[in-house]
């Protein structure tokens, strides 16, 4: 019943074309991050992929990508574009939270979901993230670190972040990215490994 309610927020927004938090394009500091490293290329999961450009980002460099997203009008926008452009990337409707994954994946790449769910739910967030990944495998996040109460967005900083992930992830890399510009100082960049025990 939550679960159903959720689903019709997003969907209404989609619906509606109330997407302020879409930008029509990727992330800028995903993109950097894809075009200034040398990654061995994978499998990537992208929970609240939205339209899925980032996951499109992902696609085109070679990964293989299953964006997912509890909004069904979303993932058809996504499934219709990425099919018109070729690029293979592969689009699910489902409860990122809930749900099991079809495979362990080698990235969970995080852009604007965290910040979507309900605070009271960032334990399942985790929880998920460490369902989604293959032991060793790598988390991407590009957190908005807002102070909001009242969202979505629901803000977080960096201390909270580290505080919750740490136990079951390896920091490898933290950076201020490029952003858009009315994100511009606003993202943190995290590159977590996931603990081979956990
Ligand atoms: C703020 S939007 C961000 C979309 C996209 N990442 C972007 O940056 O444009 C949050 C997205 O998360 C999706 N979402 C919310 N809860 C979810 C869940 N439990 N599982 C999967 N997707 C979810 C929403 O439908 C929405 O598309």
């Amino acid at each position: 019943m939550q679960a159903m309610s959720v689903v019709n927020v997003w969907q209404d927004h989609y619906l509606a074309k109330t997407t302020p938090w879409d930008k029509g394009e990727a992330s800028p500091g995903l993109i950097d991050f894809l075009g200034s490293r040398r990654v061995e290329t994978g499998s990537v999961c992208v929970p609240g992929c939205g339209f899925g450009h980032d996951a499109r980002a992902w696609a085109e460099k070679g990964f293989r990508v299953l964006g997912v997203d509890i909004a069904p009008a979303a993932v058809e926008w996504a499934s219709t574009r990425a099919r018109s452009e070729g690029n293979g990337a592969e689009f699910v409707c489902g409860d990122f939270l809930e749900d099991e994954p079809p495979i362990q994946f080698d990235w969970v790449f995080e852009h604007t979901c965290f910040c979507a769910i309900q605070p009271a739910q960032r334990t399942d967030y985790i929880r998920a993230v460490l369902r989604w990944l293959k032991p060793g495998g790598h988390y991407l996040a590009v957190n908005y670190i807002i102070p909001d109460v009242d969202g979505p967005p629901f803000g977080t900083c960096r201390s909270e972040l580290l505080e919750r992930f740490s136990s079951s992830f390896l920091l490898r890399e933290e950076w201020v990215p490029r952003s858009y510009v009315n994100r511009s100082n606003l993202e943190l960049m995290l590159l977590w490994q996931k603990r081979w025990e956990s």
